[in-house]
């Protein structure tokens, strides 16, 4: 077995490949300006759909795109939106968010929740917003830089795992950089983290016995993890940011009224 099965192995069962949960989701999806309006949704790493399903039961006039890497995720989304009554309205494609081609302008809103970092921030933000048309929306969540400072063992473990870790002020510069204005940043609550890590926890109990030394690594690795974000709860954790692509016109007028939206402008206009 390859590390990628492993993980693959441990996480098939779950409902969950990150923190979140449907109030966390409804929550940022009510920040989307004219969310009534949205017809077209984009997920990218859509995992086992929970977003998807309730995306598409609060947009009861939308079309969700689920998107997701490994087969056994997307057959299983398309067997349940069947199930649901929903095949017309949740569509399950196998792809890789790296490659996928999506026509300009085609797209309301755009949503990746723990999955941005698969492409890295900047690559993203710069590949969505083509697709969005005038107005559309990306909502993303992402392991966030909390706190100013980390503690030893906490910054120690996120230098390893996830290095390309930043606070909320830099994503925020990141994605007025790339051409969007910011609607809703908000962390996610404790429960929201607790309806990961706890059935991951108890996955990774039940795996305990495991011989394969590839599930064994990738189990110590989660050991870790949990501990560490457990213990350094308000250090770091998911935020769920809300980005609006901004137009030209109003970047343009932003610049005039505030120093940071220079930037933005010359980057829309290029
Ligand atoms: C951390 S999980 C998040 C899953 C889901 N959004 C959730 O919140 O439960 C990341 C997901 O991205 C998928 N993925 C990884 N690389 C991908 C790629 N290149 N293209 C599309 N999906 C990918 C994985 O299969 C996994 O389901």
């Amino acid at each position: 077995m390859s590390l990628d099965d492993a993980i693959y192995e441990v996480f098939g069962p779950l409902s969950r490949g990150a923190p979140g949960n449907d109030a966390a989701t409804l929550r940022a999806l009510d920040a989307v300006p004219g969310r009534d309006a949205v017809r077209r949704v984009l997920e990218l790493g859509a995992g086992r759909g929970r977003a998807a399903f309730a995306l598409a039961r609060a947009l009861p006039h939308a079309r969700v795109t689920a998107v997701d890497i490994h087969a056994p995720f997307v057959e299983g989304i398309a067997e349940r939106a069947r199930e649901a009554g929903l095949a017309d309205r949740i569509q399950a494609v196998r792809g890789d968010m790296e490659k996928i081609e999506v026509a300009r302008g085609s797209v309301d809103l755009v949503w990746a929740e723990g999955s941005i970092y698969v492409i890295g921030m900047e690559r993203a933000l710069a590949m969505w917003r083509p697709w969005l048309r005038p107005g559309g929306c990306v909502a993303f969540s992402d392991l966030v830089r909390w706190a100013g400072d980390l503690s030893e063992e906490a910054r120690a473990f996120w230098a390893v795992e996830y290095p390309d870790m930043a606070s909320e002020a830099a994503i925020r510069s990141r994605a007025e950089a790339a051409g969007y204005r910011i609607v809703r940043g908000f962390r996610m609550p404790r429960d929201a983290h607790e309806a990961y890590y706890a059935p991951l926890e108890a996955r990774v109990a039940e795996l305990a016995g495991s011989a394969d030394a590839d599930i064994r690594q990738v189990l110590a690795g989660l050991r870790k993890e949990i501990a560490v974000v457990r213990r350094f709860s308000d250090e770091a954790g998911y935020t769920f940011f809300v980005l609006r692509r901004a137009e030209p016109v109003e970047a343009a007028a932003g610049a005039r009224s505030s120093p940071i939206k220079g930037k933005a402008a010359a980057v829309i206009r290029s």
